[in-house]
């Protein structure tokens, strides 16, 4: 049996040393993390429950581990908040939302249980669920699921039905979106609707995907406003690469708008959120000052059982990232509290030919913008986390316009995907990139935010060099910081 205070006794005995894991990407004191749950203020802080399985470093019946913050950057580790100890929920605690509600914080997650089927199999059923807490322990209701599967149209698969995304609306009226497929294949969004949180009616299919791009099951949807658009992120599963998506599961962000009075979303444009390896499952919360703010776990499905031997923690959250719509293009970059934890500015102007380092420009948890002002060249490579051996290859073609990720060198101990190149967007080239480096993470904010690239590396902490490298002339401006957490 499962509980919450035999997982926090767990991870009393088994925690793993901090200086050991990420110096600011959440982590798991121990054990397994996915998804960003009920990502929230509360209490004037932010929380951040996640996906968590703390008995070992894969995936297995999921808890809702819980950290809070005052900036996104320095979390603070909180009790397990929920296990899977119930009837409903027997299969685990999948993901959702929280909301404030009387001054409670107010959880909705999927509850998984096994259902025996009339032919003597099994079959997964997924519904959604409800827990009542103060900010730090939680209970579940005693009605519970408070929206059982059956009240959705017949076709609406009941097995992937998951990740309630829960707002109040300006109507007054609450609102419930959660992730699911019909039974012959095709992902969509369902919505539900309350009047006091316990009670719900389905509303509708309140977006879908018949033309099989966005893959198969939609997980994991986040719907909001903002700078005058409404906004529909999902998770699928299953796409294939197409230019802008690549293979497998995606983040997908849809700019469109919406049939109030039917509730049904059309999109008019769909972009990557991320294009690098490891970004997944994304959150947004809106914060007081009116900033939108998204974090996702930074992982792919497809290379989650490449950890080094012995390490006892599994999974990130990536650096939390402020959203922007400007000219119809999706805005991302590291929420402004990252640069409250810069030190030693280094500024480097150089015209570059062949290859250099620059001295003070290296390390492994930076913050550091590179401008490119010309580019004459094949290409323009950066070396990243090397050593002898190692090293994660950051390299731009003026010629295609395409930006290329190699971290063949990164450290991996399985044959994982380690290539990835995308097109540079806005027709004009690459000229900016601002590159956020943690132990074990490299994200790539391009052009001011336009793209975002972000990838998990597994490299010793003694491959610290930084080398730039070209064939050709580079006229670069190079502003590093060390990160202080
Ligand atoms: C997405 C996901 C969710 C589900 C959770 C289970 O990564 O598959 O749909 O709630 O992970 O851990």
């Amino acid at each position: 049996m499962y509980t919450c205070q035999k997982a926090d006794e767990y991870i009393e005995k088994n925690r793993v040393d901090r200086a050991d894991k990420p110096e600011f990407h959440l982590t798991t004191p121990v054990g397994w993390l996915n998804d960003p749950n009920g990502f929230s203020i509360y209490g004037g802080k932010a929380h951040l429950f996640y996906q968590f399985h703390p008995y070992s470093t894969e995936w297995g019946p999921m808890h809702w581990g819980h950290s809070t913050s005052d900036d996104f950057i320095r979390w603070e580790e909180l009790p397990t908040a929920l296990a899977p100890d119930s009837d409903y929920d027997a299969f685990g605690c999948f993901s959702g939302t929280a909301i404030e509600n009387d001054g409670k914080q107010v959880l909705f997650y999927t509850g998984v249980v096994e259902e025996k089927l009339a032919d003597g199999t099994k079959n997964v059923i997924q519904n959604q669920c409800m827990a009542v807490g103060d900010g730090i322990s939680y209970e579940k209701i005693s009605s519970n699921p408070v929206v059982d599967g059956k009240i959705m149209p017949e076709d609406c698969s009941r097995v992937d039905f998951r990740d309630p995304k829960v707002w109040k609306d300006e109507d007054g009226r609450y609102y419930m979106l959660t992730g699911n497929r019909t039974y012959d294949g095709i992902p969509q969004v369902v919505l539900f609707s309350s009047d006091d949180m316990y009670n719900w009616k389905f509303e509708s299919v309140f977006a879908k995907d018949e033309t099989g791009r966005f893959g198969v099951v939609w997980e994991c949807p986040d719907y909001f406003e903002m700078d005058g658009h409404k906004l529909l992120i999902v998770s699928p599963q299953d796409m294939s690469a197409d230019g802008e998506f690549h293979n497998g599961n995606n983040v997908v962000f849809f700019i469109g708008d919406v049939d109030e009075e039917n509730h049904i979303f059309k999109y008019e444009k769909a972009v990557s959120v991320d294009s690098g390896f490891d970004f997944y499952a994304p959150q947004t919360i809106r914060t007081p000052d009116g900033r939108r703010v998204m974090i996702g776990w930074m992982q792919s499905w497809d290379s989650v059982n490449t950890l080094p031997r012995g390490q006892k923690w599994a999974c990130m959250m990536s650096v939390p990232r402020e959203l922007m719509i400007s000219d119809g293009k999706l805005i991302q970059t590291p929420v402004r509290e990252l640069c409250g934890y810069r030190q030693n500015k280094l500024v480097v102007n150089d015209t570059l030919r062949g290859e250099k380092t620059y001295e003070g420009i290296n390390g492994r948890v930076i913050d550091m913008t590179v401008d490119i002002k010309k580019a004459d060249c094949g290409h323009f490579t950066m070396h990243f986390a090397k050593d002898e051996i190692h090293e994660t290859n950051v390299s731009y073609t003026p010629g295609t316009q395409m930006l290329e990720i190699d971290r063949t060198f990164a450290g991996w101990i399985r044959d994982t995907n380690c290539v990835r190149k995308v097109k540079i967007k806005n027709g004009n080239g690459l000229s900016k990139m601002r590159i956020v480096m943690d132990w074990n993470s490299i994200e790539i904010f391009v052009n001011d935010g336009e793209q975002v690239l972000s990838t998990v590396i597994y490299t010793p902490r003694n491959a610290q060099d930084i080398v730039f490298e070209t064939d050709g002339c580079v006229e670069l401006e190079v502003e590093k910081y060390d990160l202080n957490i």
